[in-house]
């Protein structure tokens, strides 16, 4: 079975270990307990073929972002996370974006994935559909809408991954 390893990147409390919970143990984490690092491992089928996912949840707090170019050397691939429900986010996934390809190269690759969480809040929206369309279109990154509370594409953003890191 080949392994691949992932890093869950973005602003805090945009969403992460929630993303990470409801795809490594299918919970729905309601609390809000600020991250330090955890590593989560799940094997999943995509197309068909067994693969092991290591999934590496970070800190999206400020004094834990120093961590953040350690994080990028040893990753395969990224999920770059905001919260739809709050725009400022969005900021990060761009700074992210940029600092991967820095320190990956500017032609490399890079496995990524871009995630806007909490599709469920719809009346505290902030990010419409088309604004993240034409941004993750610029970037050229494939783009998921995501619910943890209601498990609503968690898989999908995985199964893409899992696809750009196996077909690298
Ligand atoms: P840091 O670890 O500090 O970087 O934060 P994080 O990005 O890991 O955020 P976390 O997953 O802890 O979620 C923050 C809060 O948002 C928690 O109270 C979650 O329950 C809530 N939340 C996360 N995802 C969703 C979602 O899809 N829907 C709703 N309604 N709430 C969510
Ligand atoms: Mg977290």
């Amino acid at each position: 079975m080949r392994e691949f390893n992932a890093v869950v990147l973005g602003a805090g409390g945009v969403g992460k270990s929630a993303l990470t919970c409801r795809f490594v143990k299918d919970v729905f984490v309601e609390t809000y307990d600020p991250t330090i690092e955890e590593e989560y491992s799940r094997e999943l089928v995509v197309d068909g073929v067994w693969s092991r996912l290591e999934v590496l949840d970070t800190a999206g707090a400020e004094q834990f972002t120093a961590f953040n170019e350690v994080y990028i050397k040893s990753g395969m691939g990224f999920i770059l996370v905001f919260s739809l429900t709050q725009e400022a986010t969005l900021r990060e996934v761009d700074n992210l974006r940029r600092q991967i390809y820095r320190v990956k190269g500017a032609n490399a690759r890079v496995p990524m994935v871009v995630v806007g969480t909490k599709s469920d809040l719809t009346t505290e929206r902030e990010v419409s559909k088309s604004i993240i369309e034409r941004l993750a279109a610029a970037w050229n990154l494939p783009f998921y809408e995501t619910s943890a509370k209601k498990n609503w594409h968690i898989n999908d953003v995985f199964e893409d991954l899992v696809r750009q890191m196996r077909d690298r």
